[in-house]
């Protein structure tokens, strides 16, 4: 069976006409979970300590702390995992729990708004068990405070009744260990974070990283797959392995409907170019962004409404949702003066770098380098 990759233009197959909209960026290159992520998630996920690739020091201070607390026969002391989307911190969650040999409760930050959503999750919790909160930093401020004393002390506090009969009480919970995880970790109030163990922050993940995970789920789904085509994946994955697994089931429908079984590097390729995916994972809004800030205002530096107004997107998603991974890979440069467009950015646009601006960036590392 051929199966059609719904973006595709099924009427004319010689005329495959690449759709990638803002829209769709937001399919493609999003680092967020979608709806078809969502779907494989599950079969890709790492199990174990061992399968998990990459985040070497943070592996081996987990591999450390789940060994001496199962030497105990204590829980893990509560986590915190925090850093973009897409990078793993669900995963190390469900790794946790079951290289704990406890079950994994999944709860997130949104849906424990009222003292009674927490007392039902913590109602089910056993000896041990993980108990995992995403978006940790959308707590409301009452059921943050009921988690105090539930982390240090392992008890919670009820209050019943109101004015002259209120009464409290006390409730014993069992030893669980809290994981928790958010992409801001600024938002999270100091008596929280403070009350986690260990709290650690994940990374973006290398090219050599990247091929591991493209080539690991390629094996999963039973994809036949030549190194250079790994390789031209994990160059456009933007550093996230959920971004990765994505291209990867982007390029094997390509080549299922190209009636290919094997994935070369010319179709890897081939496929990547119709979504508009460049070679170091840019796509057309990222290239937009970085043409408005060469040809409109002369490489910057430019404010951040201003050159949000010239892209027609509004300034915040312009700063979450474009600006890290061009600034993190050293296209612009965020200064006291505003953004500015890097050498790097000019001659991935294949244009000359004007003097003045190497000066200027060659100033604004020195600054930053102190
Ligand atoms: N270190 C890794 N090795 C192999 N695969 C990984 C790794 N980290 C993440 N993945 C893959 O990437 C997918 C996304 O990871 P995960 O859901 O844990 O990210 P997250 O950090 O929780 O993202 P979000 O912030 O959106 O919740 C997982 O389904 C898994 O298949
Ligand atoms: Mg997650």
């Amino acid at each position: 069976m051929t199966i059609i990759p719904s973006s595709f233009n099924t009427s004319n197959n010689k005329n495959i006409k690449p759709k990638a909209s803002k829209a769709e960026r937001a399919n493609v290159l999003s680092a967020k979970e979608t709806k078809s992520d969502q779907s494989t998630e599950g079969n890709l996920r790492p199990k174990t300590i061992d399968e998990y690739v990459g985040q070497t020091r943070l592996k081996s201070m987990l591999a450390m702390s789940i060994a001496a607390a199962k030497t105990r026969g204590e829980p893990l002391d509560h986590l915190l995992f925090y850093g973009p989307p897409g990078l793993g911190k669900t995963t190390l969650a469900s790794i946790i729990a079951n290289e704990m040999g406890a079950k994994l409760h999944l709860s997130s930050g949104p849906s424990l708004e009222r003292p009674r959503d927490i007392l039902g999750l913590v109602h089910q919790l056993a000896a041990h068990d993980v108990l995992f909160i995403d978006e940790i930093h959308r707590l409301s401020k009452t059921s943050e405070e009921l988690l105090y004393p539930a982390m240090e002390d392992f008890v919670i506090d009820l209050t019943a009744g109101k004015g002259h009969a209120t009464r409290t009480m006390r409730l014993p919970l069992p030893r669980f260990t809290l994981v928790g995880a958010t992409t801001k970790a600024a938002m999270l109030s100091n008596a929280l974070r403070d009350r986690f163990g260990l709290v650690m922050r994940l990374e973006f993940y290398n090219m050599e990283e990247l091929s591991q995970i493209v080539e690991r789920t390629s094996k999963i789904l039973s994809l036949d797959i030549e190194d250079n085509a790994v390789e031209i994946i994990a160059c456009r994955a933007r550093g996230t392995p959920r971004i990765a697994n994505r291209l990867v089931r982007l390029v094997r429908d390509f080549c299922q409907y190209k009636g290919q079984s094997k994935i070369s590097k010319d179709l890897a390729h081939e496929a990547l170019e119709t979504y508009q995916v460049d070679a170091l994972g840019l796509d057309p809004t990222d290239r937009q962004l970085l043409t408005i800030l060469i040809d409109n205002y002369a490489g910057g530096p430019v404010g951040l409404e201003t050159l949000a107004a010239s892209l027609g997107e509004d300034s915040n998603t312009l700063e979450d949702v474009y600006e890290p991974y061009l600034i993190q890979n050293g296209f612009i440069q965020r200064t006291p003066r505003g953004r500015l467009a890097t050498a790097k950015a000019y001659t991935h646009l294949g244009r000359k770098a004007p003097d003045r601006q190497l000066t200027f960036n060659m100033e604004i590392a020195d600054i930053e380098n102190g």
